[in-house]
């Protein structure tokens, strides 16, 4: 069944923004139900999202229902989730102070789903003590605060105070709404590609974004685990809730990975780490000078995961990826034997829509019992899928059956 959002809406400003945060939810296949305060229909009508939503748009307490129900309860008990955004200094003080004279505001006290709040207003009133305080105590009782980003707001002054873009929205709301199978848990993510120096100018790399770790990292959090991400370079947003090194070389890479895999219970390499690095990186800039042609002399860089492999614990979760340009099934499942892992997956890396640089990707899900195909899928949804597999193995007892073998 479709997952219920209910959009709180009261007046400010951002709450033109609502529409693309609505239309983008509607995509994603949520059920969106809107209530406004009569102060948001100053700034856009609820034409606008009952056309994007498909549902009716709430305002008032009193209007006689469309079925025989109370429209503050029947709201309340079907949201699976609820977003008040942009929230007004007088919404947030309404709010802390249990205040219920309008639909949303009473149906805030008859919700049992999770809440979050977007304060969304001038920088001087979002710095105000009382607005303040107010929003403390809403994080005391338990209200998710969204913080507002910084930068030009509507009134002309720059500051802190701005409403997140719609997909950072988003981005809490899955967060909210996914299940916290990893609670506890605590989880270690490789990603990207890793640079390796030849001189102040030039460096060996591969076409690794990162996106598949980002994503991994995005997956493990939204399930609750404590995520760190360790990142070679990637222009990539880091997801909700994830801590993140930035590392450049596989070497570096290699020292912030040993240093904390000890106490982790799931450990997914999913960087392209280089296996060669200049044996010698010139202090100068190489010059062309008279020369035709020269080589490079290359030498190994450590394999991460081989050496994880050596030191993990029975209990760890080891996974790693096989970026292969034939015999996927095969070469990988060599990789999970001389790597002694729990899961990898093999990727073809020839394939132009799927794979390195694109947003999808297709895979084998090999273990020692089985190799599953996933056809193409989004890096976020393939994420989801490998982690599925993940716990699935832990509670069949896999993880790290053949560590130290
Ligand atoms: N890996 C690693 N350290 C390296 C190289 C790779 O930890 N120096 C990890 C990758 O993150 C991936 C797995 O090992 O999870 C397999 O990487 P891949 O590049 O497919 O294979 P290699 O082991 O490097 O072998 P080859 O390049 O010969 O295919």
């Amino acid at each position: 069944m479709k997952k219920n959002v209910l959009l709180g809406i009261t007046g400010g400003i951002a709450a033109f923004k609502m529409a693309s945060t609505a239309s983008e939810l509607t995509k994603k296949g949520y059920d969106v139900n809107t209530v406004m305060t009569k102060s948001a229909q100053e700034f856009i009508s609820p034409l606008t999202f009952q056309s994007i939503t498909g549902n009716p748009v709430h305002d008032d307490m009193f209007s006689p229902p469309e079925h025989y129900d109370i429209k503050h309860i029947s709201l309340a008990r079907k949201a699976d989730i609820v977003l008040i955004s942009p929230a007004t200094a007088n919404f947030i003080g309404k709010m802390a102070h249990g205040i219920a004279d309008d639909l949303l505001s009473t149906l805030l006290l008859a919700t049992e789903a999770p809440i979050y709040v977007a304060p969304a207003m001038n920088t001087n009133m979002y710095n105000n003590n009382i607005v303040q305080a107010n929003i403390e105590y809403l994080k005391e009782k338990g209200i998710n605060i969204i913080k507002p980003g910084s930068g030009d707001l509507a009134c002309g002054e720059e500051g802190k105070g701005r409403m997140p873009e719609p997909e950072e929205l988003c981005e809490y709301l899955e967060f909210g709404l996914t299940q916290k199978t990893l609670d506890g848990k605590k989880v270690l993510i490789s990603a990207g590609p890793t640079r390796e120096a030849l001189d102040p100018v030039r460096f060996f790399s591969n076409y690794s974004s990162g996106r598949m770790g980002y994503s991994l990292a995005r997956e493990a959090s939204f399930r609750g685990a404590d995520v760190n991400l360790v990142s070679g370079p990637a222009n990539l947003a880091v997801p909700l809730g994830v801590k993140i090194d930035k590392v450049e070389t596989a070497r570096e890479m290699y020292e912030h990975i040993i240093k904390q895999a000890e106490d982790q219970d799931i450990i997914v390499m999913a960087a392209a780490v280089a296996d060669y690095r200049p044996t010698e990186t010139k202090r100068e800039k190489i010059k062309k000078e008279s020369r035709q042609d020269f080589s490079i002399k290359m030498e190994k860089n450590p394999d991460i995961l081989k050496e994880l492999s050596e030191i993990s614990s029975p209990e760890q979760f080891l996974a790693g990826f096989a970026a292969e340009s034939s015999n996927i099934e095969e070469n990988s499942r060599k990789k999970l034997k001389a790597k002694h892992l729990d899961l990898i997956v093999g990727n073809d890396i020839t394939k132009k829509d799927t794979g390195f640089e694109s947003k999808f990707n297709e895979v084998y899900l090999i273990t020692k019992e089985d190799s599953v195909h996933i056809p193409s899928k989004t890096k976020n949804e393939l994420a989801a899928v490998i982690f599925d597999k993940i716990e699935e193995l832990q509670n069949l007892g896999f993880s790290g059956s053949d560590n130290n073998a």
